[in-house]
């Protein structure tokens, strides 16, 4: 089975069938069609991601992505949706096969896969995943943040660190690189994982990345907490997507582990929040994902109002056992 090129009517055959996958789990697609079509092409024309059909009377039951970032790394990301009248018919074991096939053939070594639904983890347990995370996907609307809040966080993060700044960034200033990466390196380490190495960030692989997003469309806005001594103690970034105009992604949110416990992270957030809210008025959400496990992050996302939408348990493939599996 090879990776597929989609048709305009495949496009809406799965949009259909990710909508399907977002009612059976409660919630609602983020992305319109328009979007969700968008965002496949241009990760597709970097050879970031491939997908699988499977069909029946012509019909598109089901569907897989291999996800493979910047290629400089050796796990893939995947996902599968097969729709509920058509399983247990072997379609989604023909799907993985190929995809499977197709991630080791590209030096992809580790598989990884968010799943939300009972049956789908009973499966990766009886393949061989391992479980390395419990994660929560979460919503914030901007209109149920408490604002007096967010106010007095950043207000307490200037009074208790006097000289301290808030720096706002999109491309990485080549000056501040080698402090930023290898305080994003150091907190990504920290990020509950259960063992999953966390591959060190190069400037090369940065501009790589900055590169991708741009050719995307997408906006990348980062934001460091420098210490009057000209260290960096905090970042945190988020991403937006045009074609997801209401709607902003945070992302990762750390801080050095000798400043952790004294409101650095509330202060970046807050900071962040205001300036989501400046820079785009018409933003109305902002999404985020927290491994169920990680104290701080939840305790401050729940403060600010973030509420549950999805949970997911992450699984990790050794991608050559995993195909042994399939048979
Ligand atoms: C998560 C992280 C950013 C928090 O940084 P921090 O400097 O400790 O955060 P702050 O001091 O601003 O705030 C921490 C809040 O969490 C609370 N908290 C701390 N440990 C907690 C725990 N185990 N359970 C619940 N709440 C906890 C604190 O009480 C505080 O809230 P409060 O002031 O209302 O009491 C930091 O631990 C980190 O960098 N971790 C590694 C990276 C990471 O996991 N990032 C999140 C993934 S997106």
């Amino acid at each position: 089975m090879d990776p597929v090129q989609l048709d305009e009517a495949d496009w809406s055959a799965c949009y259909a069938l990710h909508s399907a996958a977002h009612a059976e789990r409660g919630s609602r697609p983020n992305a319109s069609q328009a979007a969700y079509r968008a965002g496949h092409l241009s990760l597709s024309s970097d050879g970031q991601q491939l997908f699988w059909v499977a069909r029946e009377d012509d019909r598109i039951i089901g569907k897989a992505d291999l996800y493979l970032g910047d290629q400089l790394t050796d796990r893939g990301r995947f996902a599968l949706y097969v729709l509920a009248e058509h399983r247990r018919r072997g379609t989604a074991t023909e799907l993985l096969r190929a995809l499977v096939d197709a991630a080791l053939s590209r030096g992809c070594e580790q598989l990884v896969v968010g799943i939300d639904h009972a049956d789908s983890r009973t499966l990766c347990e009886q393949a061989g995943g391992e479980l390395t995370q419990r994660v929560t996907i979460r919503t914030l609307a901007l209109n149920d943040v408490p604002w007096p809040r967010v106010d007095t966080w950043v207000e307490a993060g200037e009074r208790d660190s006097p000289g301290a700044r808030v720096l706002q960034f999109d491309r990485l200033p080549d000056e501040l690189a080698g402090d930023y990466l290898r305080l994003m390196e150091r907190v990504q380490a920290d990020v509950p994982r259960a063992g999953t190495p966390v591959p060190s960030v190069s400037l090369d692989v940065r501009r790589a990345e900055e590169l991708a997003y741009a050719r995307r469309g997408w906006r990348w806005h980062c934001f460091a907490l420098q210490e009057p001594d000209g260290t960096l103690s905090a970042l945190a970034e988020v991403s937006h997507d045009p074609l997801i105009a209401d709607g902003v992604h945070q992302q990762i949110t750390g801080v050095a582990p000798a400043q952790r416990g004294r409101g650095r992270a509330k202060w970046i957030k807050a900071a962040v929040l205001k300036d989501i809210c400046t820079r785009y008025p018409q933003v109305t959400r902002v999404t985020t994902n927290n491994a169920d496990d990680n104290g701080p992050m939840v305790s401050i996302n729940r403060q600010l109002g973030f509420v549950d939408r999805v949970q997911q348990a992450i699984y990790r493939f050794d991608a050559a056992g995993f195909r042994a599996h399939l048979g």
